[in-house]
């Protein structure tokens, strides 16, 4: 149900009837102001996300108290209306808002779960850009999703004082108010003001850092490629920084002090790794790489531009992973979430990739051969229910979907498939369609019937 106003007149009418209204109305005393939807219609997350606009750049300004893991910002969006806009949600959760302003007007706010539907004073025409200030403050509370059991996500404190906002898929918005679905990315600016000796890393790259007077220290990132939110961060600590500026971007990584020499070296392999990549799939996408290694933190995450990793040291080919990430995933997006494959299938065949590389065609099929022989029924991999959504499948069974049509199309005309899929895809959004159709232009093959058993049937086919 939706609604449309006529002049002081609220009706509610489906939204079909609302749209023939308008197609025999067209009298200028008649527009629509219809309220933005509350979900993206994910199927796995259907209110995630917001309909009704499209947010091109969060800017956010917090002070953090790490005593209290305290948070008070101001998230400024700009964003362009869909429709005429009566009001529109962004995702928050928990938390408390203080003011809402929209293009610097008070706006009236309610809560309703993880969603703040904002009132702003006159609607917003179609088409218009508009800016939306909210001012909140509290302590992030930690978001459980069911796709990823083994940890809680978004904004949180692990261990020994470090903090980081660790959020795949849903976490986000427990530290800024966000239209939360990867179809909408957006660039961001961060500014993140802690108390010394505490540094705050965050995405892209580091614009500035400015010495308050109250004895706390600014630190200005700036990510000026899109990002989806859930690869938005921030990590504080006491960090030691580690520079590189000697391959095609700067690496900078971040390591919490104290750290032993030997599982610092771990990550030098970096550099090496983004040059193979960069030659196989087009330039790396951002303006910087590295990763923050958090105490406590239990697995490792693709942040955009700075990975996040626990303290358990680096493996290469996790590391390798989640480099990997930064073409497909960050850059090359999912439209839904249960195209997970798109991002996690890719990642663990560059994996293969890597060994092979490095360490011979045995070390590339002994790892094909363990996806194969991993578990005793890998399930189909492309449309996982929610607690599927990371599971060992959508890893193990999407990097055999690649190395099924690999062995399908050649060499050749596979490399140039992800190739030419990554640089028509680059900084946006995808679904599994995209890359079958993308696979049958280059190779000039029927491929519907490969990609059906590999990602969908029930049983594993066997490799071409
Ligand atoms: N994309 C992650 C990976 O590199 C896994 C996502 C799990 N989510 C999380 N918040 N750790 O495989
Ligand atoms: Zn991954």
């Amino acid at each position: 149900m939706t609604s449309i106003r006529i002049t002081a007149f609220k009706l509610h009418l489906p939204f079909v009837f609302s749209l023939m209204l308008l197609m025999f109305v067209s009298s200028a005393a008649v527009f629509a102001q219809q309220p933005g939807a509350d979900g993206l219609g994910d199927r796995l997350y259907p209110r995630l996300g917001n309909g009704g606009y499209d947010v091109q750049h969060y800017s956010i300004n917090l002070a953090f108290k790490p005593e209290s893991n305290t948070i008070a910002a101001t998230a400024v969006l700009e964003a362009v209306a869909l429709l005429d806009l009566a009001s529109f949600n962004l995702d928050l959760y928990e938390l408390t808002v203080n003011s809402v302003r929209v293009d610097d007007i008070e706006a009236t706010f309610t809560r309703e779960e993880a969603e703040l539907v904002i009132s702003p004073a006159q609607s917003i025409p179609a088409g218009a850009a508009f800016q939306i200030a909210v001012t909140y403050a509290g302590v992030p509370q930690p978001i459980v999703d069911p796709a990823v059991p083994f940890v809680k996500l978004g904004w949180q404190e692990w261990d020994d004082g470090y903090f980081a906002a660790v959020s795949e898929p849903s976490g986000s918005m427990n530290w800024f108010p966000c239209n939360n679905h990867p179809l909408d990315k957006a660039t961001y600016t961060l500014r993140i003001a802690v108390p010394r000796p505490l540094t705050a890393v965050a995405n892209g790259v580091l614009s500035e850092t400015i010495a308050n007077d109250d004895g706390t220290r600014t630190f200005v990132w700036e990510m000026e490629q899109p990002m989806a939110t859930y690869l938005a961060t921030v990590a504080i600590g006491d960090f030691v920084a580690a520079r590189d500026n000697s391959g095609i971007v700067p690496i900078r990584n971040f390591f919490p002090t104290g750290a032993s020499d030997a599982s610092i070296a771990g990550y030098d392999v970096t550099g090496d790794m983004m040059v193979w990549l960069s030659d196989m799939l087009g330039p790396y996408p951002f303006g910087a790489y590295g990763v923050v290694v958090i105490p406590g933190f239990p697995a490792a995450l693709e942040t955009q531009s700075i990975s996040i990793f626990g303290a358990s040291g680096a493996d290469e080919l996790v590391l390798l992973h989640e480099l990997l990430h930064q073409w497909f995933g960050n850059s090359v997006t999912l439209s839904k979430w249960s195209d997970a494959w798109l991002h996690e299938g890719f990642a663990t065949y560059f994996m293969a990739l890597w060994l092979g590389e490095q360490y011979g065609a045995g070390a590339f099929s002994s790892f094909i051969s363990s996806l194969l022989t991993s578990g005793t029924a890998l399930s189909a991999p492309g449309n996982p229910e929610k607690t599927d959504l990371f599971g060992w499948s959508v890893y193990a069974r999407g990097a055999l979907v690649l190395h099924a049509l690999r062995g399908e199309v050649g060499d050749e005309t596979f490399f140039e498939i992800l190739r030419t899929f990554y640089s028509e895809n680059a900084y946006g959004n995808v679904a599994t369609t995209d890359f079958i159709a993308a696979a049958e232009r280059i190779s000039e093959r029927e491929l519907d019937d490969l990609f059906d058993a590999w990602l969908y049937g029930e049983r594993i086919p066997d490799l071409p």
